[in-house]
């Protein structure tokens, strides 16, 4: 835009693809203008390490998103492997309880300690947002997901993780809730210039970062638009006041 320099780091491209020639491109096209990325599931799985390899040379953040649930003791050594990479984000389950995120958080201080590298922030998932309280009850929830959720934050901050994983619309009460050195990340994002009007669970960049959002995860308005600078920019562009 106008040949400035647009740049946000409270953003976070969400890289939903399987290939390295795909992410490359993508990192490519975006330059300058994204400085961190999500790495979840499908390309973790797809290419393994060589993705986190890749953007560190870049000089980029790296979210890693496994959603690691297991006993504390594999958590742990998980946690070990993937803070030898040097990676800034990884997210843990919080239905995993307090041993194990407390063992997670451990075991990054640890590691990074040995290894002389930074420690990764370690966030809770709490309930995903595809399920509501039909299917939490289930498979034998016996409260609501909103009231399930609230006691798995708690349980995370007990555990002494550095933050979690939210909807825009739960960020407010977290942020109340914990204050202004807990991390809340938030996926479910739509820019206003592709919101419409039916859409319930997300919001826009600007009302999640007032609602209490540390960090953004967007993928598809951006990695899907014709021209994902222009409209990673365009987002930069409406967050600028906030
Ligand atoms: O929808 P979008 O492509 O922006 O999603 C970006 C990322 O946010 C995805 O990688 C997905 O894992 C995550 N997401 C989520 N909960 C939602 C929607 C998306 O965790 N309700």
């Amino acid at each position: 835009m106008g040949g400035v320099l647009m740049r946000d780091e409270r953003i976070i491209v969400a890289l939903d693809m399987h290939t390295m020639e795909d992410m490359k491109q993508m990192v490519t096209q975006l330059g300058d203008s994204v400085s961190f990325y999500k790495v979840g599931m499908e390309l973790f799985y797809s290419v393994g390490i060589d993705a986190i390899t890749y953007l560190k040379q870049a000089n980029k953040q790296v979210f890693l998103d496994l959603k690691l649930h297991d006993i504390p003791h594999t958590v742990a050594q998980s946690v070990r492997a993937l803070t030898r990479l040097g990676v800034d984000l990884v997210t843990v389950h919080g239905l995993g309880g307090r041993t194990m995120l407390s063992a997670a958080v451990e075991a990054a201080k640890q590691e990074a300690e040995i290894k002389g590298v930074k420690r990764p922030k370690i966030l809770a998932v709490t309930i995903l947002t595809s399920m509501d309280t039909k299917d939490w009850q289930e498979i034998g929830g016996a409260f609501d997901v909103s009231q399930e959720v609230s006691c798995l934050a708690s349980v995370a901050r007990l555990a002494g993780v550095d933050g979690m994983i939210s909807s825009p619309h739960e960020a407010k009460v977290v942020r109340q809730q914990y204050g202004s050195d807990f991390l809340i990340v938030t996926p479910g994002i739509r820019p206003a210039f592709s919101m419409s009007q039916d859409q319930k669970r997300i919001a826009t960049p600007a009302q999640a970062l007032r609602n209490g959002a540390s960090y953004l995860v967007i993928g598809r308005p951006i990695t899907a638009a014709i021209n994902p600078q222009e409209a990673a920019e365009k987002i930069i562009e409406e967050i600028r006041e906030v």
